[in-house]
């Protein structure tokens, strides 16, 4: 098994609970995980070296929140948002029709780019949801191509009613919860729904993340990105790992997350995409809220692929400041996707890591739209 040290770190930030920083320090990888943390001075020898140079050393993100598998664009739709239309949840029905008239190879072949769009901008964990096929076939799909990128796959198929259920809803939450949800479980890590005016309410919510539940499924719900609801809450009762918009919240659903391991993950890109308010960080974080930042890259509510675009974003609108929101996107992430093997480079962990083109993480936010990421170790 071959040896890589990681030379010459400016400051390497490993979120060791006593020691999250460091400077003038290296590290090294044995067998993928970091197996060594200490002063550059004292670097034991390795079989290979990676010279940082004295930049600064991160974990690599963890991208907790996308939805890679769809066709097409929704361009038209961003360009009269910044003319002053509102953001519609039925947009995704125009996604819906071009992902199920796309090929295989051609899904695929757009998620794989987009996978390789995150990684060079420092994302070595990310999460897909299906939730553009909305049939039996098309979601159970969606999750196989999405399987082939990741082991973080989540089951959508409670996204929006799609068009031909238009006047029997309660049908498609039938179909939801029974053939189709057995049809997609295999490929499944997670199930989600999107709890919100215009898609699904709480009650129908409650029932599909119960049956996701008895499936084995661990939940997730996207609720508060439009206004306050009852998702936020309804993810709490039921043990959600991740409520993710949160934009709008109630001193209620503030005080349920506080008091929960529910994390709270905020998608900055929406907002940005949107014209919406962004969500206040601040107050969850004062609150003791967990919180993660996460990319949402889908084609309608926010297509960036870019950590570094939200952590900008995060610190200049949401209140974080540079280190809040670097541990949002790292162990705030592994903590949405209940994983504790990464987002952090303690002894252990994976060695997931991103050298850095600046002298430290502050830069992520200080030098916005620059490519700061000079090269991504995954697992070593
Ligand atoms: O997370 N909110 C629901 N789903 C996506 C939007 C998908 C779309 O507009 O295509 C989201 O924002
Ligand atoms: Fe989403």
């Amino acid at each position: 098994m071959t040896t890589t040290l990681v030379a010459d770190i400016g400051l390497l930030v490993t979120h060791d609970e006593e020691r999250p920083e460091r400077e003038r320090a290296a590290l090294v990888i044995d067998g993928g995980v970091v197996a060594w943390v200490g002063d550059a001075r004292d670097a034991p020898a390795a079989d290979r070296r990676v010279d940082a140079a004295g930049a600064c050393v991160i974990p690599g993100f963890v991208d907790s929140h996308s939805h890679l598998v769809f066709a097409g664009d929704r361009a038209d739709e961003f360009e009269a948002r910044m003319a002053g239309r509102r953001y519609e949840a039925g947009g995704i029905r125009k996604t819906v029709r071009l992902t199920r008239d796309a090929t295989d190879e051609q899904l695929l072949a757009r998620a794989t780019s987009l996978v390789a769009e995150m990684r060079a901008q420092g994302t070595t964990t990310v999460e897909i949801k299906s939730g553009y096929g909305l049939t039996v076939a098309d979601e159970a799909r969606a999750l196989r191509l999405a399987r082939t990128l990741t082991a973080e796959t989540t089951f959508l198929g409670a996204h929006v009613v799609p068009a031909e259920f238009a006047h029997d809803r309660d049908a498609y939450v039938e179909l939801v919860v029974g053939e189709m949800l057995a049809a997609c479980a295999p490929s499944a890590r997670w199930i989600d729904v999107f709890c919100e005016t215009g898609a699904f309410t709480a009650e129908e919510s409650r029932r599909i993340l119960s049956a996701g539940a008895a499936a084995g499924l661990g939940l997730r719900v996207h609720a508060g990105q439009l206004g306050e609801s009852d998702g936020v809450r309804l993810a709490v009762e039921l043990g959600a790992a991740s409520v993710d918009h949160c934009t709008f919240l109630s001193g209620a659903d503030v005080d349920a997350l506080a008091g929960s391991d529910t994390v709270a993950t905020l998608l900055p890109g929406v907002e940005f995409s949107t014209r919406q308010p962004y969500p206040d960080a601040r107050r969850l974080i004062d609150a003791g809220v967990t919180v993660a930042l996460a990319s949402d890259c889908n084609p309608g509510s926010s297509f960036t692929s870019s950590l570094p675009f939200c952590i900008a974003v995060a610190v200049r609108e949401l209140g974080m400041t540079p280190a809040e929101a670097l541990r949002a996107a790292t162990l705030g992430g592994a903590a949405a996707l209940r994983r504790d093997d990464v987002g952090h480079l303690r002894l252990g962990a994976r060695a997931d890591l991103i050298v850095l083109d600046a002298p430290g993480y502050v830069h992520l936010a200080y030098r916005p739209g620059v490519p700061l990421v000079r090269q991504v170790l995954s697992a070593g």
